[in-house]
């Protein structure tokens, strides 16, 4: 019998190159999950038993002369690589259902011209989900505004997987120009160092928030620069690249023009840009620095040449830029008449090459935009624009603050146009969270440390937080007191007391045993259809982005569960016996199945939380990792489910009145009736 030892990574990667192997193949991928999001595993198969294939672990792709087939669950990564495969072969891919038992098998094999219901199809771009945060500039390390948009990309982008998604999370960093030429010689070292130092700083936050990023972008990788020039000489070859003279006043912290003349061979003298932008003093609204005059001589963009291109544009994609309200903004933006703009620097040595023209270097916004196609590009790939462009380009969705919206929604498909590149699917402005009714900002340094915060109140609460409490697309204030208030309120108390008092009665009555299927505990009660009317409102938020209307609908089963349970004491029940006591014992099973829900359905929310609480249930790391948007339905507890040891999931923050109180005899009190409350009420 021929069996095969494989290193998926290496047999995926293999498979992309080189032409359709004669024998079939069969993996399965190592099971802890690092492992397999790196694809570092291996298989070892009898490949006679394909495709009535038994295997014991749970990630697996088979492949054989007549299909391709994968074993649920599945990684994300895994799956993508087995669309890809898919997609130079005459082969369907079909993943099989969802599963939280990693030793079901369940293999698809199935000829091209078959309909397959599966989630993985070979053509139909909605199966990719390509998202993107704005590249931070290095002048200095993040802080909460940066995080903030980060933060939202992420609950979004774990969204998308729990749908089934292929997703591509980017996020990176922008390193070019004078802004961070400035702020590394005010830090005493050379750019490069500089970039390293503050980009590694990005890494490290994205790590203490859980942020799961698939591909980090620096502007200054050497792939970024051989993309960067190609796509410039498209744009060029297309005819949309003049050179002129101008002067005009510049903002360096927004690293634009904020008005300017230009002269050239076209046309003797133009204003490309508003004064009226400007407060007093030339000062720029958003840094209240002046702008600084500068004259040069520099290669231009005709974005003008594509004013009626992105009027039709808009107009038959109105939901390309969102909310509506900020589309109204791009709308008038456009309607005023599109003005040319600068593309390259004669002053500024930190930046990439114009090519043809040593003597220049390109625009930092020029370059940045580009880093969203570069980071698609495989490392290990010679950076070509058009393969990086074929591995998932155009973007699903760019996430960025409103006051980058203009080089998005407008500058940005115009260049994708110039070089004959689709458009992303949607732009989406959120606001700022302020201080003061201030843009919180490096510039302005009234910054708030989300270090400071992830290390004082922990991931979860900072992502609960901010995304609950800030309308998606407004902006936000911060107040400590207000943040304790809000997650001890909705983390502590309504999801992880509920967890944790549910969890005590049942260890007192049942032995930490579930004594009947969750179903069946629920039968002919209507508290399963306010879960399930509640779960479809929170996908449909999420789906629209409304990521604190989706917390709301995830917090509110938790209070129909708090209501539910006060109501029908099964600490009163449990103490009467017979009947009652069976009665109190479904409403254990009810009220851990709930949390079972809210916990698959915040888990891109707060992520670490909603693993503790799976664990709490008894479930192992591997199983909450192959959630997906399905096991929101109703019935996955099932009688004889041990739970484990209850502990709070979530540990209350001590606000300042708490810390005021402690040590008086009031405190002892109160801890008494807390712990109480607890496991009897
Ligand atoms: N480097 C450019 C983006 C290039 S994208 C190809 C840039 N960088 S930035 O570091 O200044 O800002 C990055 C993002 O952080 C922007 O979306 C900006 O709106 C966001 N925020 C910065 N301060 C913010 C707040 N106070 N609140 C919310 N987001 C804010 O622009």
């Amino acid at each position: 019998m021929p069996r095969l030892n494989l290193d998926v990574g290496r047999w995926l990667d293999g498979m992309q190159r080189s032409p359709v192997p004669s024998e079939p193949m069969v993996t399965h991928s190592q099971r802890t999950p690092e492992k397999a999001r790196k694809l570092r595993a291996f298989g070892e198969v009898d490949t006679e038993l394909v495709p009535s294939l038994a295997m014991a672990a749970g990630r697996a792709l088979l492949w054989s002369q007549t299909g391709i087939a994968a074993v649920a669950p599945i990684s994300s990564s895994m799956r993508f690589r087995a669309k890809r495969l898919a997609s130079s072969f005459p082969f369907l891919v079909c993943r099989c259902p969802s599963s939280l038992v990693s030793t079901s098998v369940r293999c698809y094999n199935r000829p091209q011209s078959e309909v397959v219901s599966g989630e993985l199809k070979t053509s139909g771009k909605e199966e990719n989900f390509v998202l993107t945060t704005p590249l931070y500039y290095v002048n200095a390390p993040p802080h909460m505004g940066s995080a903030y948009t980060t933060i939202a990309a992420d609950a979004i982008a774990r969204f998308q997987r729990l749908l089934g998604k292929r997703v591509v999370f980017i996020t990176g960093t922008d390193e070019h120009g004078e802004k961070i030429a400035a702020a590394a010689e005010a830090s005493g070292s050379s750019p490069s160092e500089h970039c390293d130092t503050i980009s590694q700083s990005y890494k490290i936050l994205w790590k203490e928030l859980d942020i799961s990023y698939d591909k980090f972008i620096r502007t200054t990788d050497q792939k970024h620069e051989a993309i960067v020039k190609e796509f410039y000489s498209r744009v060029l070859n297309n005819g949309d690249i003049y050179r002129a003279d101008y002067e005009g006043l510049y903002c360096v912290n927004c690293e634009e023009y904020k008005c300017f003349y230009a002269y050239s061979k076209v046309y003797t003298l133009r204003l490309l840009a508003d004064e009226k932008e400007l407060l007093e003093n030339n000062c720029c609204p958003m840094h209240l620095k002046p702008c600084v005059l500068r004259k040069e001589d520099n290669y231009f963009f005709a974005l003008s040449k594509y004013q009626k291109a992105l009027e039709d544009y808009i107009s038959s994609n109105p939901d390309f830029v969102k909310p509506s309200f900020r589309l109204n903004e791009v709308q008038g933006w456009i309607t005023n008449g599109l003005k040319d703009f600068s593309i390259s620097r004669s002053t500024v040595e930190w930046g990439i090459p114009v090519p043809n023209d040593k003597t220049q270097t390109i625009y930092v916004w020029f370059d940045a935009l580009l880093g969203y196609i570069t980071a698609l590009s495989e490392d290990s790939e010679q950076s070509n624009l058009q393969q990086a462009v074929n591995s998932g380009w155009p973007a699903s969705l760019h996430l960025i603050g409103k006051d980058i919206l203009r080089f998005h929604a407008v500058y940005w498909p115009a260049m994708l146009l110039s070089a004959g590149l689709s458009i992303p699917n949607m732009v989406f402005g959120h606001g700022f969270l302020t201080k003061d009714g201030m843009k919180m900002g490096k510039s302005l340094g009234n910054t708030l440390e989300p270090m400071d915060l992830v290390q004082k109140f922990g991931a979860d609460a900072v992502r609960y937080f901010f995304l609950r409490e800030v309308e998606f697309g407004n902006d936000g204030d911060y107040s400590e007191e207000r943040f304790v208030n809000i997650v001890n309120a909705h983390l502590a108390n309504t999801i992880g007391n509920l967890l944790n008092r549910t969890l005590g009665l049942l260890k007192k009555n049942c032995q930490s045993t579930l004594p009947y299927d969750s179903i069946f505990a629920v039968e002919g009660n209507s508290f399963k259809d306010s879960v399930s009317q509640l779960v479809e409102k929170a996908k449909y938020h999420y789906e629209n982005l409304s990521l604190s209307s989706a917390c709301e609908c995830i917090l509110e089963i938790g209070n129909v569960g708090n209501l539910y349970i006060d109501k029908n004491a099964p600490w009163s029940r449990f103490k009467q016996g017979g009947a009652s006591s069976e009665m109190a014992a479904k409403d254990l099973v009810i009220i851990l199945e709930a949390m079972r829900i809210i916990a698959a359905a915040l888990s891109p929310v707060a992520p670490s939380l909603c693993f503790r609480i799976y664990s709490q249930l008894g479930f192992s790391k591997e199983q909450f990792e192959a959630v997906t948007w399905d096991d929101t339905r109703w019935g996955e507890l099932k009688a004889g489910r041990v739970m484990a040891e209850a502990k709070p999931v979530f540990a209350k923050i001590e606000n300042n009145q708490d810390r005021d109180k402690k040590g008086s005899p009031e405190e002892g009190k109160n801890k008494k009736i807390l712990r109480q409350g607890l496991v009897e009420a």
